[in-house]
């Protein structure tokens, strides 16, 4: 099992569930320590694990942690693009910096996962390929058009690998939460818009493990059955 985004949130949480399955699991993300730290704890309770630094941005870096997940294992049964950021701000606000860093993680990080598994899934002709939209996917809110966008993009680009994968009996999933109390507000920079955020999530996030879950569901099917799309939420959550 290959995560990006595994030093937190997530990642995280799916990658400890995983292991305690029996998985073995390949972790990336950028703060090192964290993922290094994450693959010793899995290991002394007897699980495989293997912390590789890398950043989405980089096609090389993500076809070098995808290459290093064959090399230790001999294949790559499931890739879970997870690794994502949501600086959340009206558009009015100009923050080019932060669409240009969401449509660069959110959308081409994806890609470039998809790129450097989808040779391996083919060959072996099987594989899993699960990507992480959002409610945010699904539904469009005032002060999140961009983040909204890279999420409706991977919704988009889920499906058309669903339809281009089949002869290659590869599956995928599109997995799109509602809140989850992870890091994920940190990446909101605007204070006042980051204020209500902490507060929403505060007030409303569900623990991590209901994503890893969510997984879990997806990947444990039998192999003719391919769980395409889920959509979780807290149960209090509206929108
Ligand atoms: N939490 C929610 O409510 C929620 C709801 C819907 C969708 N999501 C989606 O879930 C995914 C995971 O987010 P999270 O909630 O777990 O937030 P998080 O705790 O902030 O985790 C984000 C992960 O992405 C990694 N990441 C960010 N930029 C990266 C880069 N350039 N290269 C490699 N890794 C990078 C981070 O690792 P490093 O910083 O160490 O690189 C971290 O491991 C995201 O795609 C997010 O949009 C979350």
């Amino acid at each position: 099992m290959v995560i990006t985004g595994a030093s937190s949130g997530l990642g995280e949480a799916t990658a400890r569930f995983l292991s305690a399955e029996g998985a073995s699991v390949v972790l990336g993300a950028r703060r090192a320590d964290r993922i290094k730290s994450l693959a010793d704890e899995l290991i002394r309770r007897g699980g495989k694990a293997l912390a590789v630094p890398m950043d989405v941005i980089q096609s090389e870096q993500v076809k070098k942690f995808v290459d290093s997940a064959v090399q230790a294992h001999g294949r790559i049964d499931v890739l879970i693009n997870n690794a994502g950021l949501m600086p959340q701000s009206p558009l009015e606000r100009l923050r080019i910096d932060e669409w240009d860093r969401m449509i660069d993680v959110n959308i081409k990080g994806v890609l470039y996962g998809i790129a450097a598994a989808l040779p391996y899934m083919k060959q072996k002709k099987s594989g899993h390929i699960i990507n992480v939209s959002s409610v945010a996917g699904h539904k469009v809110r005032a002060g999140g058009a961009v983040y909204a966008a890279t999420k409706h993009a991977v919704l988009a680009l889920s499906e058309g690998l669903r339809q281009e994968v089949k002869p290659y009996n590869i599956r995928t999933t599109v997995i799109s939460p509602g809140a989850v109390a992870t890091e994920l507000p940190n990446s909101i920079s605007e204070p006042d818009i980051a204020e209500s955020f902490h507060k929403f999530y505060e007030d409303f996030a569900i623990p991590a493990d209901s994503f890893a879950r969510a997984v879990g569901f997806a990947i444990s099917q039998p192999e003719e059955v391919d769980v395409n799309e889920i959509l979780f939420r807290p149960t209090r959550q509206e929108l």
